[in-house]
């Protein structure tokens, strides 16, 4: 369904009896809530799963493309108000993740439990800034189709970048079509992301961090000092599997993911 949130149109999909525990996914940078499809089939019959799009990502209205992470915090939000949930699981991945956390920063009451997957809470170094404005300044001149080679290159392990009919297949078409003032958008939102380090230490709800073994983007190393700061959270590695850890390796991922929500 299309629901106007914040002045834009963000589509959102739920999957079973609103009486169940309500999980929701939050999909990561530039992807769209399809990431999620492997994790939809296998948790809408015991949860009330909610997918959605972020603003500027598939199927929801880009607006005028000026954003900063806080947006998507109010967009979460908002998704949450128009569904009437107070408390919710919060699953994201990456960007996912990021927008988690500075949702439990900022309404602690609202979340039941959270899952950080292939994410971190430190906002980006200078290295990585500048390297936003070196992709923005190639999107620009060049449009998105160099940018999503080179990204799925960085989220995939390299042996599952040539497996048939594929997730990247599947991340390639859904990159290719996002909005060029989305992309660029949020890569200004996320250069400029706050540092939720400091609160991690405050997070008193049960939490499961899951990292593939060879993320390159946000690695083990990340996931460990989430661990080590979050009160009696556990991590997972996820093998075989790198940044896209819940798409390359699904098996494993909702094998940790049933263990912890049951
Ligand atoms: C994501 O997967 O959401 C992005 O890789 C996050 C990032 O670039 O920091």
């Amino acid at each position: 369904m299309l629901a106007k949130i914040n002045g834009l149109e963000l589509s959102l999909t739920t999957y079973g009896r609103p009486t169940n525990l309500p999980l929701i996914f939050i999909h990561g940078f530039p992807f769209s809530s399809a990431m999620w499809d492997g994790q939809v089939q296998a948790f809408k019959n015991d949860f009330y799963v909610v997918t959605y799009d972020h603003r500027g990502h598939g199927r929801s209205e880009v607006g005028d493309g000026q954003y900063m992470l806080e947006f998507f915090v109010d967009d979460l939000a908002g998704v949450l108000d128009y569904l009437s949930l107070s408390k919710v699981i919060l699953c994201g991945l990456s960007m996912g993740g990021y927008i988690a956390l500075r949702t439990i920063e900022r309404n602690p009451e609202r979340i039941l439990g959270l899952v950080l997957a292939d994410t971190r809470s430190e906002p980006d170094s200078n290295e990585a800034k500048i390297k936003r404005v070196n992709s923005i300044n190639k999107i620009k001149k060049d449009g998105i189709r160099p940018f999503t080679e080179e990204f799925l290159a960085a989220v995939f392990a390299p042996e599952n970048m040539s497996t048939p009919l594929s997730a990247v297949d599947k991340i390639r078409l859904i990159i290719n079509q996002n909005p060029v003032s989305g992309v660029c958008g949020t890569l200004i939102a996320l250069a400029s992301r706050t540092d939720t380090t400091q609160s991690l230490s405050r997070i008193a709800v049960p939490t499961l961090i899951l990292v593939g073994e060879k993320d390159g983007i946000t690695p083990v190393s990340a996931a460990e000092s989430m661990r080590q700061r979050i009160a009696g959270s556990t991590l997972s590695i996820i093998p075989g599997a790198a940044h896209l850890s819940n798409m390359e390796n699904p098996i494993i991922f909702n094998t940790h993911l049933s263990l912890f929500l049951n």
